[in-house]
C-alpha cells in the first residue's frame, strides 16, 4: 500500500516534470535543426588481419569539430571522437593495446563479445592513467557487430558521453560468402548514432545537473552520427547496408524511412537473422545493434529518420508528437558502382526449444526505480557493488532468465553471451526479433530470455548484467554474475 503512494507521487512528481521537459525539448528541437549539412564521417577501418593482430588504441583527450571551425572538449581512441571501426574474424585471436593518456581512470568492454571475464572489459578491468593494457581477444562467435566503450563505476556515462565508443565488426565465412554489400563506408556503412547538445556550436559537456536527469537518464536535442551533425553520405544506386548502433546514453528511437518506405532487417546484435524481415521502422534503445538494406535503385536521395521517444511512452497521450530529426541523407551518385544484394537466406539460427526451456535454470531480475535515497536504482533489491556477486551461473547450463523493469523501458544487457528472446513484455517475438541478441528494453510486462554461457567469468573479473541507460548504470542498477564449471 506505501509502496503505491509513494509510487504515485513519484509519478506525478514525473509527469509533470515530463511535460515541462517536453516543451523545452520540443523548443529546443525547432532550433536545433542545423541548416548546414555535412559529409558523413567514416570512422577508420583497422582489420586485425592485416594489422598482423596487433592494434594500439590511445585513449585521449581532444577536441573535435561538430561544427567547422568550433572546438568542443572530447575524448576519443587514437582520434577526436569516437574510435576506429575494427574487423575482427572468427577464429582468430586478436591483441589490441589500449593506452590510457587521460587523467581519468577507464575500463573498456567488448559489448556483445563473447570472451572470458579476465579481457570482457568490465569495472575490475581498470586502466590507469599513462597505464598500458593488452587485451587478447579469442573470436569464436558468428559474424555481427559489437562495440567497445568504457565501464568504469560511476563514469560510464560521461566517458562514453565524452566520445569514448568504437565499433567491432566480426567476419565468418558465412558473412563472408553472403553476396551482401561489403565495401566499408561505400555501401556497408557504420551509424553511432547519439544525441547532444550544444551551445554557440560546442558540445555541452557531461553533467548530471537534477535528479530528473539521472530518473530518465541523459536525453539531448540533437543527434549526432558518427561524430556528424546533419550528414549526407553519397551511396551507389542499388543495396545499401547500414549498421546501425544506438550509441546514445539514453535515448530511445524510431528509425523509418519518409512515407514508410520498405526497408530490411538482416541482423541484430549477434549474427544475422535466417531470412531479411521487410520492415518500415525499428526502435532501438541505447546498446541495441541492427543491420538493414535499403534498396536506392530508382531515387536521388533517400533520408533515414528518426523520432526521438520520450522517457516512457505513457507520457505520449500528453503530447501531440515527438520530435523527428533527419539521421542520414543517402544520396545517389551514378558514378558509384552498385554491388551486392538482398540474399534470401542468410544464416541458420539453431532456435533453443521446449527442451532447452524446460531444462533451464531460472532466475527473475527485477530492474526498480525507488524512492529510497540508499537504493533509488536497483536489480532484485540489490543496487551494484563491486563487492557482491548477486548471481553464480554453471558454464554450459541453459539459463531462463525473465526480467521485468519498473516506470520505464529499461534496455537489460548482459555480458559474455548471446541470447534468444523467449517472450518480450509479455509477448512472442516476431520474426524480425528471432535473433541473437544482448540488450533488450523491458516494462513491467515479463520478457524471458534463454541462453547459454560457455566462457568463463571468475569472483576476480565476474560478468555484469544491467540497465544500459547509462545514467542508471552508473547509478547502479546493475549486478555482478560468475560463470564456472
Ligand atoms: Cu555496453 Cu555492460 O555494457
Ligand atoms: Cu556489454
Ligand atoms: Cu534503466
Amino acid at each position: 500500500m506505501k509502496r503505491y503512494l509513494v509510487i504515485g507521487a513519484f509519478l506525478a512528481i514525473f509527469i509533470l516534470g515530463s511535460v515541462t521537459g517536453y516543451f523545452i525539448l520540443a523548443g529546443q528541437n525547432s532550433v536545433k535543426t542545423y541548416p548546414q549539412e555535412n559529409q558523413l564521417n567514416i570512422p577508420v577501418l583497422i582489420d586485425s588481419l592485416e594489422a598482423g593482430n596487433n592494434i594500439e588504441l590511445v585513449i585521449q583527450n581532444s577536441v573535435h569539430e561538430f561544427f567547422s571551425g568550433i572546438k568542443s572538449a572530447t575524448k576519443g581512441f587514437s582520434q577526436s571522437y569516437l574510435g576506429p571501426t575494427i574487423r575482427l574474424y572468427k577464429g582468430a585471436t586478436t591483441s589490441i593495446v589500449f593506452r590510457n593518456d587521460t587523467e581519468d581512470y577507464t575500463t573498456i568492454h567488448g559489448h556483445g563479445l563473447h570472451v572470458d571475464g579476465k579481457v570482457d572489459g568490465g569495472p575490475q578491468s581498470k586502466i590507469l592513467t599513462g597505464e598500458i593494457k593488452n587485451v587478447l581477444l579469442p573470436i569464436v562467435q558468428e559474424a555481427g557487430t559489437s562495440w567497445y566503450h568504457p565501464h568504469l563505476m560511476d563514469k560510464t556515462s560521461a566517458q562514453v558521453h565524452a566520445g569514448l565508443a568504437g565499433l567491432y565488426i566480426i567476419e565468418d565465412s558465412n558473412s563472408e560468402n553472403l553476396p551482401l554489400p561489403k565495401a566499408y563506408g561505400v555501401n556497408d556503412i557504420p551509424l553511432i548514432i547519439q544525441d547532444r547538445s550544444f551551445v554557440n556550436g560546442k558540445m555541452k559537456p557531461y553533467v548530471l545537473t537534477n535528479g530528473k536527469i539521472m530518473e530518465d537518464g541523459l536525453r539531448e536535442e540533437t543527434l549526432v552520427v558518427n561524430g556528424t551533425i546533419n550528414p549526407y553520405h553519397y551511396v551507389p544506386a542499388g543495396w545499401v547496408r547500414l549498421r546501425l548502433l544506438n550509441a546514445s546514453n539514453a535515448r530511445f528511437y524510431r528509425f523509418f524511412l519518409p512515407d514508410d518506405v520498405p526497408f530490411y532487417k538482416i541482423a541484430t546484435e549477434g549474427g544475422f537473422l535466417n531470412t531479411p524481415v521487410a520492415i518500415t521502422e525499428i526502435t532501438m534503445s541505447p546498446g541495441e545493434r541492427n543491420e538493414i538494406m535499403i534498396d536506392l535503385a530508382g531515387y536521388n536521395s533517400l533520408s533515414l529518420m528518426a523520432e526521438f521517444l520520450p522517457a516512457d511512452p505513457e507520457y505520449q497521450i500528453w503530447l501531440s508528437s515527438n520530435p523527428v530529426q533527419r539521421v542520414l541523407e543517402l544520396r545517389v551518385d551514378n558514378t558509384l558502382i552498385a554491388e551486392g544484394k538482398l540474399p534470401d537466406k542468410l544464416n541458420d539460427i539453431n532456435y533453443y526449444g521446449q527442451t532447452d526451456m524446460q531444462n533451464a535454470v531460472r532466475r527473475n531480475l527485477f530492474m526498480h526505480m525507488a524512492n529510497d535515497e540508499n537504493n533509488m536504482f536497483s536489480i532484485n533489491g540489490n543496487s551494484m557493488s563491486m563487492d557482491v556477486i548477486n548471481e553464480r551461473v554453471k558454464k554450459g547450463d541453459m539459463e531462463l532468465w525473465t526480467i521485468t523493469g519498473d516506470m520505464m523501458p529499461h534496455p537489460f544487457h548482459v555480458h559474455g553471451v548471446s541470447f534468444q528472446i523467449v517472450t518480450h513484455n509479455g509477448q512472442s517475438p516476431s520474426e524480425a526479433d528471432r535473433g541473437w541478441k544482448d540488450t533488450l528494453a523491458v516494462t513491467e510486462e515479463p520478457s524471458e530470455i534463454l541462453m547459454r554461457f560457455n566462457h568463463s567469468a571468475t569472483d576476480e573479473f565476474p560478468y555484469m548484467y544491467h540497465c544500459h541507460i547509462l545514467e542508471h548504470e552508473d547509478a547502479k542498477m546493475m549486478g555482478q554474475f560468475t560463470v564456472t564449471d
